[in-house]
């Protein structure tokens, strides 16, 4: 399939590749030029979270490369598969804005044709017993997509949001076990004015809801706060846990560990210290960390 260039009188210019072979022909001639290749892996639905991994990009390389791609194996039955947003003219036109080069946007059928058999098996970070805990495939369908991501678009770095952080740990760790040559960048969470975490998925969340979901953030500050004053770790997260019950959330985990492990901490100050919480109002369930 050839690339239609999206023009924009104001914007740039973007190739849009929905195949592997367009995609290859693109980044074939890049390599030729001797130029430096970024990629940003997404699910679409951009928003200023993804334009600042855009931004960290561009930094780092000559050319960026935007990945769209709702990958199916990484959602479990009865997840938000189907409803998950997707609006790709928008996001090519914010990516052009941001001066991107390419968006690779497969379909289903391209990245996991008739008989695909083979699905990258993960442990370490990825068996944490967070996110892991409730979504128990979840991250084998992360690193399986990300690894082919690598494989096609064979990028010098890739980029990363630290609001999926378990995920950044994933894939870290398999970027090195399976010795898959790509730089690894990590980019800290943009947060809305009060704090909530940008997500594709706070476009759920009701207007109500929306009011109370910055507490999830403010819970992660308190305990934060509270450990770097010396409290011990249990009643800290007991304490974030309660403020968030009282407050309508239903609380899937809020939990401190090793920052690079991601292994449980009995004490403050034995290790570099993360917080992460999950934790659902209503329908939609939000994520999010924090270093100490
Ligand atoms: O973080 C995401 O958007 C997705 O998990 C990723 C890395 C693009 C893989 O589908």
């Amino acid at each position: 399939m050839t690339a239609p260039i999206v023009s924009d009188p104001v914007a740039n210019s973007v190739a849009l590749a929905r195949d592997v072979a367009t995609l290859r022909t693109i980044v074939a001639a890049w390599r030729d030029a001797g130029e430096r290749i970024a990629l940003v892996p997404s699910m679409g639905a951009l928003h200023a979270g993804h334009l600042s991994l855009v931004e960290e990009a561009k930094k780092r390389a000559g050319r960026t490369i935007l990945s769209i791609f709702v990958n199916p194996t990484q959602f479990a039955p009865g997840e938000d598969f189907g409803s998950y947003p997707r609006s790709l003219a928008r996001d090519v036109e914010a990516f052009a804005a941001a001066g991107g080069d390419l968006v690779f946007a497969p379909e289903v059928e391209e990245v996991y044709p008739a008989g695909f058999a083979t699905t990258v098996s993960v442990d370490g970070p990825a068996k944490a017993g967070l996110e892991d805990k409730f979504r128990p495939d979840h991250f084998a369908g992360v690193a399986t997509v990300v690894a082919k991501l690598f494989q096609q678009c064979r990028p010098d770095l890739a980029i990363f949001g630290e609001k999926d952080y378990q995920q950044l740990k994933v894939v870290e760790r398999m970027v090195r076990d399976l010795d898959l040559g790509v730089e690894i960048v990590a980019v800290p969470t943009r947060r809305a004015r009060d704090g909530l975490a940008l997500s594709s998925r706070n476009e759920y969340l009701s207007a109500q809801e929306r009011a109370r979901a910055s507490l999830l953030y403010a819970a992660l500050v308190r305990c934060r706060d509270a450990l770097r004053s010396g409290a011990a770790i249990g009643p800290a997260l007991a304490a974030a846990r309660g403020a968030l019950e009282a407050a309508g959330f239903a609380v899937d985990y809020i939990d401190a560990r090793h920052a690079e492990t991601l292994a449980p901490v009995a004490a403050a100050g034995e290790a570099p210290i993360r917080l992460f919480a999950a934790a659902r109002l209503g329908t939609t369930r939000l994520i999010d960390n924090l270093a100490v």
